[in-house]
């Protein structure tokens, strides 16, 4: 059973501030990556769809004279840790199993190593695919970031995604 669907976690004003800002297009994408290896892998495609589609809901903008400082980035940023927390309470907001909810945030929170003074997180079946998904949809220079989806194309995608989600369980 699903509490709370991809669509209605794209229409919150909460993702529409921040995922948008980080790029609907690469979040779509990484949710579409998401479901595949989680079907894949038997690892629950509900979870691992909403992880794929908030994981870089944490992002802040590090911009200078309006271009993206790298260095600002790298020495400042906290997106996965940020993203845990904001994914965390916009998904028991909508009023998501709190259970998924916890593994959500977790996903998101060891989905780069970025924020990490140093050494490898050994991470969960899920854990692992929502780095993996994100990796497959990494452009050079950050480009996935930037790549736009109109707002009724993103909608459609979604539902789409919905609809595949609830087929899987349907047979399963
Ligand atoms: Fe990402």
């Amino acid at each position: 059973m699903r509490e709370v669907s991809l669509t209605e976690i794209f229409q919150h004003r909460i993702a529409q501030k921040y995922i948008t800002r980080s790029g609907l297009a690469h979040a779509i994408a990484v949710a579409y990556h998401a479901f595949q290896l989680a079907a894949q892998n038997e690892v629950d495609v509900d979870t691992a769809t909403k992880a794929g589609f908030l994981h870089d809901i944490g992002h802040y903008t590090w911009y200078k004279n309006g271009k993206w400082d790298y260095e600002l980035y790298r020495q400042n940023d906290i997106h996965a840790i940020k993203g845990a927390e904001r994914a965390h309470k916009l998904l028991i907001r909508l009023g998501e199993n709190p259970v998924k909810a916890k593994e959500i945030a977790l996903a998101i929170l060891f989905h780069t190593d970025s924020f990490l003074p140093g050494g490898e997180v050994v991470r969960t079946p899920l854990q692992s695919i929502i780095k993996l998904a994100d990796e497959k949809d990494e452009e050079p220079g950050g480009a996935h970031h930037y790549r736009t989806v109109e707002y009724d194309r993103a909608l459609r995608s979604l539902k789409q995604l919905d609809e595949k989600i609830n087929l899987y369980y349907s047979k399963s």
